[in-house]
C-alpha cells in the first residue's frame, strides 16, 4: 500500500475556514471508507491565530465541523508587518519538523502569504487554493498577498477561468495551474440545510426579501474617519427605504469607537455582533439586497442570485459581475444604486461554471497526481 500523502493545511482568518472545511471533510471521508487502492491523505491542521475572537474563529470551526487545530500559532493582531512576521517566525520550525509533502494555503489573508513564503524558503511544496484572482489594486493588502503567494506557490488551484488568464499573463506556465472551481461553494452547498434552519431573521425581526444585509470591514472603507462617517450617512439614508441588518466586524467597530462616530441601532438599522456562517448564509439568501465589501459575500450572493452592491472601486472576482448578481458601487452612487436595486425586478444572474460543490475532490485529485 502506498504511504499516505502528508498535507499541512493552514487557516488563520475568518474567510479561510470555509475554504479548508471541505478538504478536511473529504480527507476524513476517504480515510473512513478505508480506500486501499486510491490515494490516502494524512493532514495536520495549523491555525495561525490571525483571528482569535470566538465569533471570528471558534464559531466557524464548530459550525463547519472542523476538528480542533493540531497546532495554534497564536499570532494575533498587529500591523501588516508584525502580523506577517509573527506567523512566519512561528510557522517555520513547525513546517520544518513536520516535513509535509504539500502545504495547502487558501485565500489572500496575511497568514496565506506568510506561510507560503516560509515554505518557498524551506523547499516545501505549496498549493494555493483560490489562486489567480486579481483586483489590480495594489493598495489592498490582499492584492499584495495574492501576487506574492502565487509567485512562489508550486500549484495554483484556480476558481474561475479569469484567474487562469491572469496567471498566464504573469508568465506562469500552464503546468503549475489547474482550474478546480470555487471551494466556498462546496461549503455553501453542504451547509444549506443548517443555514435554512437559522433563527437569525426572527432574532433581528427581518422579513424575507424585505431587508438589506450589510457587511463592511475593508481598510479602504473603514480606516479613514471622514470616509467611514460618509459610509454611515449613506447607510442611514438607505435605511429610510429598507431596514438594514449590519453585523459588525471588529475592525469596523474599533474604528467607529476610535473616531467617535455616533451609532444608533434602531428598527431601521439593526447593528449586530459578527454573526456565524449559517446566520450569514441565511441573511444572504433572504435579503432583498446585499451591501458589502467582502469577497466571500460577492460569491455567496451570486450563488443565491441575491442582488449585491459591492462598495469598492474594483473586484478580484469579476465573474460575480459578468455572470452573477454583483455590481460595483461608490460612496457617491451608493444611495441611488441601492434605491435602483430595490425598485428593479430581481435580475437572477447565473451561477458560474465549476461552482458545483465538487471542488475539494478536484483539489485532492490534483495533489495526488502531483505527489
Ligand atoms: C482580515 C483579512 C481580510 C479578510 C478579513 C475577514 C488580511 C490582510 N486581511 O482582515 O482579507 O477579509 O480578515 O475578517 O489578512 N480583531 C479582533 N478579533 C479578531 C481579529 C481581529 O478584534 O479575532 C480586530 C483587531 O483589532 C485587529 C482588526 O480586527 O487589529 C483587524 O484584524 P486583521 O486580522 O488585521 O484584519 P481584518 O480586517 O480582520
Amino acid at each position: 500500500m502506498k504511504p499516505p500523502i502528508k498535507l499541512l493545511i493552514v487557516a488563520g482568518a475568518r474567510p479561510n475556514f470555509m475554504k479548508i472545511a471541505p478538504l478536511i471533510e473529504r480527507i476524513d471521508a476517504i480515510a473512513a471508507c478505508g480506500a486501499s487502492n486510491g490515494n490516502r491523505f494524512q493532514y495536520t491542521f495549523v491555525h495561525t491565530g490571525q483571528h482569535y475572537d470566538s465569533r471570528m474563529s471558534r464559531i466557524f470551526l464548530q459550525e463547519l465541523g472542523i476538528p480542533e487545530p493540531h497546532e495554534n500559532l497564536d499570532a494575533g493582531s498587529g500591523s501588516q508587518a508584525v502580523q506577517t512576521a509573527n506567523v512566519m517566525i512561528r510557522f517555520e520550525p513547525l513546517c520544518a519538523a513536520i516535513k509535509p509533502d504539500w502545504v495547502v494555503v487558501v485565500g489572500d489573508v496575511n497568514s496565506t502569504m506568510a506561510c507560503a513564503l516560509v515554505c518557498a524558503k524551506l523547499g516545501v511544496k505549496v498549493a494555493h487554493v483560490e489562486a489567480g484572482l486579481r483586483s489590480f489594486d495594489r493598495t489592498m493588502p490582499e492584492e499584495i498577498n495574492r501576487l506574492l503567494t502565487d509567485a512562489i506557490s508550486d500549484l495554483l488551484l484556480t476558481p474561475s477561468a479569469d484567474a487562469n488568464e491572469n496567471l498566464k499573463r504573469e508568465g506562469v506556465p500552464d503546468s503549475r495551474i489547474s482550474l478546480v472551481g470555487n471551494i466556498m461553494i462546496d461549503t455553501l452547498v453542504s451547509n444549506l440545510g443548517k443555514a435554512r434552519s437559522s433563527t437569525v431573521l426572527h432574532r433581528c425581526e427581518a422579513r424575507r426579501k424585505q431587508f438589506a444585509y450589510v457587511t463592511l470591514h475593508r481598510p479602504s472603507n473603514v480606516d479613514d474617519p471622514e470616509r467611514l462617517a460618509r459610509v454611515m450617512d449613506g447607510l442611514y439614508a438607505i435605511a429610510k427605504e429598507v431596514p438594514l441588518v449590519f453585523p459588525m466586524h471588529p475592525r469596523t467597530q474599533k474604528m467607529l469607537t476610535q473616531y467617535r462616530i455616533p451609532l444608533a441601532s434602531n428598527r431601521h438599522l439593526k447593528l449586530l455582533e459578527p454573526v456565524g456562517y449559517h446566520d450569514s448564509l441565511c441573511l444572504t439568501e433572504n435579503a432583498r439586497l446585499v451591501i458589502t465589501d467582502s469577497g466571500g459575500l460577492q460569491e455567496e450572493s451570486t450563488f443565491f442570485r441575491t442582488p449585491c452592491l459591492t462598495l469598492r472601486a474594483n473586484t478580484e472576482r469579476p465573474v460575480t459581475i459578468a455572470l452573477g448578481s454583483n455590481k460595483l458601487t461608490s460612496l457617491e452612487r451608493l444611495v441611488t444604486d441601492a434605491e435602483h436595486a430595490l425598485r428593479a425586478n430581481v435580475d437572477s444572474g447565473r451561477i458560474p461554471p465549476l461552482w458545483d460543490g465538487q471542488t475539494a475532490d478536484r483539489i485532492l485529485a490534483q495533489l495526488a497526481a502531483r505527489s
